[in-house]
């Protein structure tokens, strides 16, 4: 373990790094030494399980002894060619995507990130359709580019401006935060009320596309009603529009019993986007299109790292380990006990106004306990700040702050899964106090 002053190391972060990096911890930082597999360990040697993975990130374990290997060959053998050379690793990438891809979805562009991912899915969609208009739910998350934070719905991660006028946000099927009266049936027929109204008024009627997250994710996992896909779907192509799936959170298993999100909804999209979980930890975007639509991207795009050999050998060691050892499966099975174990402490602790989510993709929702469902970021941040002192990393979400995720690994062991929620127990009963 490398010794570090950490008064020091703090003072020369703030020096030079950007205020708006805001480190998850605040004002107590965790200083990360090193990972291996499910654990994190911080320079005084503390040992921390990661329910997290650096959001949905890390994938299968840090420092994936099969994943790590690829990549330090690939170093060895050739690090950069761009695209103007042809790379095999990209092609492999490409070729097991497709095979693992919904639909017709079969022609990938490669980036750096989800936000890169998206701004392609856009450019695609408008010149496909000769559109501009796009709709997107509330609550989304798209990315830090100017385009991407128009996509965004979310105010505090729309920070200098949006400048896509043509970007029209609809009502989100939030089911908890709707009146509790309504049924699902009646919420998703209000949302799609709204979504058919949204187009009458606000665009020119013929649309290039909806581009939603299954899952929202920094939204605070809000879980769509099973209907409502389907529905906006429909509409969608009544209007001319393609269907944009951004799954930089949700694809790769994640939610369990699928490669991909959209397909618990039964919906073939025309563009799926991802990244995230996609290199375990390397910088890779896709954006995953069908033929037609990926031939209207006329022109030439460059991305100079899209592609980069030794990050696209970093996705083929992910996307194997996580084929050949059947995670869609294991990430269904460990889904189901996680989400026993937190309706679990639902019903222990009444803060915990709503817990949701699939597979390895799920949150609680925390509030006053007074039945006025008010969200309590202060006590989501007490829960986070108490697990991570129990030893057990999770995540915050949600607009007002009051989510917590817990997300592990798609490899997580079952031994692990249980010592997670038994830690997660335990903060919930610290902050009960
Ligand atoms: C659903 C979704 N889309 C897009 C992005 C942007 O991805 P990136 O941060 O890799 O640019 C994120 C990042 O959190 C995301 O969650």
């Amino acid at each position: 373990m490398v010794v570090v002053d950490q008064a020091a190391l703090m003072e020369r972060y703030h020096k030079h790094i950007f205020p708006a990096t805001a480190p998850m911890y605040g004002d107590n930082p965790l200083i990360v030494d090193h990972a291996k597999n499910q654990y994190i360990w911080d320079v005084e040697g503390n040992r921390y399980l990661d329910f997290f993975g650096g959001v949905l990130t890390v994938s299968v374990g840090h420092c994936n002894d099969e994943i790590t290997e690829r990549t330090i060959e690939q170093f060895r053998r050739v690090q950069h060619t761009s695209t103007l050379y042809v790379n095999p690793v990209m092609v492999d990438v490409a070729e097991m995507i497709a095979s693992k891809a919904p639909g017709r979805l079969q022609k990938l562009y490669f980036t750096n990130s989800g936000t890169e991912a998206n701004e392609t899915a856009i450019i695609a969609a408008r010149m496909y359709t000769g559109s501009m208009e796009i709709i997107t739910l509330r609550h989304a998350y798209s990315g830090r580019t100017q385009a991407a934070m128009s996509l965004t719905a979310h105010g505090n991660w729309r920070i200098g401006g949006v400048t896509d006028p043509y970007i029209r946000h609809v009502k989100n099927p939030y089911t908890y935060r709707f009146p509790a009266n309504m049924t699902e049936d009646e919420i998703v027929d209000y949302c799609i009320a709204d979504l058919e109204e949204v187009i009458a008024t606000l665009t020119n009627g013929k649309i290039a596309a909806f581009m939603a997250e299954p899952i929202q994710g920094v939204g605070g996992f809000i879980t769509p009603p099973p209907t409502y896909f389907k529905r906006a779907y429909d509409i969608i192509k009544k209007h001319g529009g393609l269907f944009i799936s951004d799954e930089v959170q949700t694809a790769w298993t994640r939610t369990g019993q699928h490669w991909f999100g959209i397909e618990h909804w039964g919906v073939e999209p025309d563009i799926i986007t991802s990244a995230k979980g996609l290199g375990n930890g390397s910088p890779v975007g896709v954006t995953i299109a069908t033929p037609e639509v990926a031939d209207a991207l006329k022109g030439t795009t460059f991305s100079t790292f899209g592609g980069n050999p030794v990050t696209m050998a970093a996705t083929l060691g992910t996307l194997k380990y996580i084929d050949e050892n059947n995670l869609v499966q294991h990430t269904y099975e460990q889904g189901q006990v996680l989400m026993q174990k937190l309706e679990e402490l639902q019903s222990e602790f009444p803060f915990v106004g709503e817990v949701r989510g699939k597979g390895l993709m799920t949150g609680m929702e925390i509030v006053v306990p007074d039945g006025s469902k008010t969200p309590d970021a202060a006590r989501t941040a007490q829960i986070i700040n108490v697990a991570r002192k129990h030893g057990l990393l999770i995540g915050k979400g949600g607009l007002h702050g009051n989510v917590v995720r817990i997300t592990p690994h798609l490899n997580i062991d079952p031994q692990d899964m249980l010592t997670g929620m038994e830690l997660l127990g335990r903060a919930l009963a610290d902050v009960s106090k």
